[in-house]
């Protein structure tokens, strides 16, 4: 939901202007549930509906490349559902396994904390509200958004001013992101100097027999989620990125150092979660 804190942070994603204004018919001048976001400098309109601004930037995202993402999101969403009215018990129980390892890998950070992509935002509940302050964003907005600041918006256009953040957080997300420099530029943008940001991602192309395996239990994996899926979801791509260790390491490198990596594999049949912590170059 939308908060005076998410309001003094806030940017405009088109045009790369600080300090939207927030404008509403309600008679309460704190009441920030329904009403629109007005950039002071391109005049553009973000709504803001049940609580939740839209800071999506539409006008930025015409490239064909955004049009296979919005076609992948579709995709991820309707699976998203699928999984949410039937859940799968044992998944749920390896989910929060990894998230604990997560957060034990995290450690506590202290300060304002946005999640980049951050679905259900589970990790909200490991972390100590008198140390973290939690934001977060994602496109689709799931159903815990009223209880945190929360905005619709994407990876590569983050609507925050320039170090607004001392912790950044992108957990099994990166590998749907449109543009992934795109991002890193705008997690550099919005992280202070001093901050750390703490990535989860799943990695393939492992060697050995034990990558063997895993390779062909993820393509089963996708396999078998693409005969539940409707025609139009089967087409779109499941990731825009699969990711090896090495591909992610250099991705982040352009402005980013690694100072701690981390990983995560419970099973021979689950992917390995490369936990990573980063500072801003520079
Ligand atoms: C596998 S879910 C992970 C959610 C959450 N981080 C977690 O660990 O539970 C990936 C999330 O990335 C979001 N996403 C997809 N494209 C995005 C983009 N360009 N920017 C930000 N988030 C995006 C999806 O909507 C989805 O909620
Ligand atoms: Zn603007």
């Amino acid at each position: 939901m939308l908060t005076k804190a998410m309001l003094s942070l806030s940017w405009c994603p088109s045009c790369r202007a600080a300090g939207l204004e927030f404008q509403s018919n309600a008679p309460a001048a704190d009441d920030l549930s329904e009403g629109k976001l007005v950039c002071p400098n391109c005049k553009i309109i973000f709504p803001v509906h049940d609580g939740v601004p839209d800071l999506i930037p539409h006008d930025q995202m015409t490239s064909e490349d955004w049009k296979t993402w919005g076609g992948h999101l579709d995709g991820f969403s309707g699976r998203r559902a699928i999984r949410e009215k039937k859940p799968n018990l044992a998944q749920l129980k390896r989910w929060n396994a990894k998230q604990q390892a997560f957060l034990n890998f995290v450690d506590a950070p202290e300060g304002h904390l946005l999640d980049i992509g951050c679905g259900p935002a589970g990790i909200r509940e490991g972390l100590d509200p008198a140390r973290t302050t939690y934001f977060g964003i994602d496109p689709i907005p799931t159903r815990a958004v009223e209880e945190f600041p929360f905005a619709r918006a994407v990876a590569e256009y983050i609507p925050f001013r320039d170090e607004a953040f001392s912790c950044l957080v992108a957990r099994s997300a990166l590998d749907h992101f449109c543009d992934l420099r795109g991002f890193f530029k705008e997690a550099a943008r919005v992280l202070r100097p001093d901050g750390v940001m703490f990535i989860e991602q799943a990695i393939h192309g492992e060697g050995g027999l034990k990558g063997a395996i895993k390779a062909a239990v993820h393509e089963t994996k996708d396999f078998l989620d693409d005969l539940k899926a409707t025609r139009a979801h089967r087409e779109a791509p499941k990731h825009m990125t699969d990711f090896t260790k090495e591909y992610l390491i250099e991705a982040v490198s352009e402005f980013f150092t690694v100072t701690a990596t981390r990983e995560y594999s419970p099973s021979l049949l689950a992917a390995t979660q490369l936990f990573m912590a980063l500072r801003r170059k520079n």
